[in-house]
């Protein structure tokens, strides 16, 4: 059987397993991604990870001829990193031909919100859309276009690069050098940075009793689910700028569905009214439109199973 081996490499997280024609094989690692500033030692780890599932899959008899990653940043087409937001010691790196020096593959490096969205087209919410985005709620908010079933790059690979689509004028700063990106109100990590914020300013909450540097956007939606004020206020906020977005992208595009993914995932029943809300605001009313927003339905495992996809290792995807 022909196999890749897939990586979703996240600002905080990163998950690996083999991937063969039909979706996943063997187990699903998971580890923290851990990047201090070096970036030889961080790879040299990282390459031993891969080593680990190239070993199962000689166990397993499958033919693995490719690495595919997905990457968070600006990645060039050849796989270097332009310039990573969330993950600066990969800034200017080559990622795909260190990689594939040292493992003696090929080894395909993309965004990584292009491969959740890809892989969500192939396996997951995505399947049934003909033109969607997907929008990857992490570390950062990162965004995948697939427009007519085909992923879209742009011109420098950049296109989708929704996080820092300004909702706020001279907000919030940004990882980006910008102010007021979405990512700065939206993604995983800023649910809990808004909450402590708020918490900070002596707005009661239950979750004033975690410690500030604990605090989790799964604690933020467990806690709006107990009805807590500030953590709804805070997906509230975070639906809106989400909903607001996806307008101006749907008149754009002409989109048929949007896939809300990433980290954030588990609270997107309680962010959906606001996105929903702000959405009908902003958008125009195309008469019939068909767009739908909803959640992806491959958890961590879009990313590993796009990436994967992305190198082409079968012809059947
Ligand atoms: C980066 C994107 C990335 C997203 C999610 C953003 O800060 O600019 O490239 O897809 O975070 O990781
Ligand atoms: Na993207
Ligand atoms: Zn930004």
């Amino acid at each position: 059987t022909p196999a890749a081996v897939g990586i979703d490499l996240g600002g905080t997280n990163c998950r690996a397993a083999l991937v063969g024609p039909q979706g996943r094989i063997g187990e699903l690692l998971r580890r923290p991604t851990r990047m201090g500033a070096d970036y030889a030692a961080w790879l040299e780890d990282f390459a031993g990870g891969i080593d680990e599932l190239l070993r199962q899959g000689q166990a397993l008899g499958l033919k693995v001829t490719a690495v595919g990653m997905g990457a968070p940043g600006l990645i060039a087409l050849d796989g270097t990193v332009t310039t990573s937001p969330n993950l600066p010691a990969l800034d200017g790196r080559p990622l795909a031909a260190d990689l594939a020096e040292r493992l003696q593959l090929p080894v395909v490096v993309a965004n990584d919100a292009n491969a959740i969205a890809w892989g969500e087209a192939l396996f997951g919410a995505g399947r049934d859309f003909s033109s969607f985005i997907g929008l990857t709620l992490g570390t950062g908010v990162g965004g995948g276009l697939v427009l007519d079933r085909r992923l879209w790059l742009g011109a420098d690979g950049a296109a989708g690069e929704v996080g820092h689509w300004t909702v706020v004028p001279d907000g919030r700063p940004c990882g980006c050098g910008n102010r007021g990106c979405l990512e700065q109100y939206a993604s995983a990590r800023a649910l809990a940075v808004l909450a402590r914020e708020r918490i900070a300013a002596g707005e009661p909450s239950a979750l004033a009793q975690i410690a500030a540097g604990e605090l989790t956007s799964r604690q933020v939606g467990d806690a709006a689910r107990q009805g807590d004020a500030l953590a709804l206020a805070v997906l509230e906020e975070a639906g809106g700028y989400l909903g607001q977005v996806l307008g101006g992208i749907a008149n754009l595009l002409n989109l048929d569905g949007a896939v809300i993914a990433g980290g954030a995932v588990d609270s997107f029943d309680l962010m959906h009214p606001a996105i929903l809300r702000e959405l009908r605001r902003h958008v125009f009313a195309v008469p019939g439109r068909r767009l739908v927003v909803v959640p992806g339905q491959l958890a961590d495992e879009a990313g590993i199973l796009g990436a994967a996809a992305l190198t082409g290792f079968s012809e059947q995807l």
